[in-house]
């Protein structure tokens, strides 16, 4: 069942989302060459705490850090490791997830690191602008797959794969409910989206083949032909007056 929202838990959420928001903003600017992910997931929890929330991620499904931070062929849920060193020309991308108050919210941004190769930054700037045109159609009356669809037509529009077996999510009083919210499908199908709907949505762009496959750490979701992969995601409640993306500023 889709649990559609109040204004008073929407009002919940952006507190919550804006936790996520200003954590992204003060660590941003550590992502250099030579920072291990694992003292980025430090940081993460020391910003998600310092402001009243908890990390969501620690813990789910016995998930073992505060945040998954994959680089490069990395897709999503890269556990952050004292081992793994930012290096000049990395895509990095960091999903942060937070609980406040019996609330969710969860986004995640791809930034690059050093010298960066114009083919990543495309790949970075195209999964970052699928969401965008993702979130645009997330209005009452459209249908739940126009979301699913501006992400594929945009993202295969410049070349670039969406990856299948990982998707979007309703959230809430839980960090995943229903809906699923593919980042490919057709104009004009499943659930007509309702006010109150509050949706994380999140394209996973691969360079090469949407193919994906789960590294031996049981989490690390790595692209097939190891080509590079960007995510980007947002937590957007549906209004009368659209869209309202909660995990901004
Ligand atoms: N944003 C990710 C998702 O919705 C969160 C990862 S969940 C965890 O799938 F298991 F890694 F915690
Ligand atoms: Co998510």
């Amino acid at each position: 069942m889709i649990q559609l929202k109040s204004e008073a838990d929407i009002e919940e959420m952006r507190q919550a989302g804006r936790i996520v928001a200003r954590v992204f903003r003060d660590i941003e600017s550590s992502v250099v060459v030579g920072i291990s992910t694992k003292k980025l997931d430090d940081l993460i929890k020391e910003g998600v705490e310092k402001q009243g929330g908890l990390c969501a991620f620690l813990g789910y499904r016995s998930y073992p850090a505060n945040s998954c931070i994959s680089i490069n062929e990395e897709v999503v849920h890269g556990i952050p490791s004292e081992n793994i060193i930012v290096e000049d020309g990395d895509i990095v991308s960091i999903d942060i997830g937070v609980k406040l108050s019996d609330y969710f919210a969860d986004a995640a941004i791809t930034v690059s690191v050093g010298n960066i190769d114009p083919k990543r930054k495309k790949l970075m700037d195209t999964t970052k602008k699928a969401l965008a045109l993702g979130i645009k159609e997330a209005r009452v009356g459209n249908y739940l797959s126009d979301i699913s669809y501006a992400i594929q037509q945009y993202a295969e529009s410049k070349g670039f794969s969406v990856v299948r077996d990982f998707a979007g999510h309703g959230i809430g009083k839980e960090l995943h409910e229903e809906p699923e919210i593919p980042n490919f499908g057709k104009r004009g199908s499943g659930i007509k989206l309702k006010k109150g709907m509050v949706f994380a949505i999140e394209p996973m762009v691969n360079a090469g083949t949407w193919q994906v496959e789960i590294a031996s750490d049981g989490w690390t979701v790595l692209t097939k032909d190891r080509q590079l992969s960007a995510h980007f995601e947002h937590t957007v409640a549906i209004l009368d007056d659209g869209p309202e993306i909660l995990t901004r500023i």
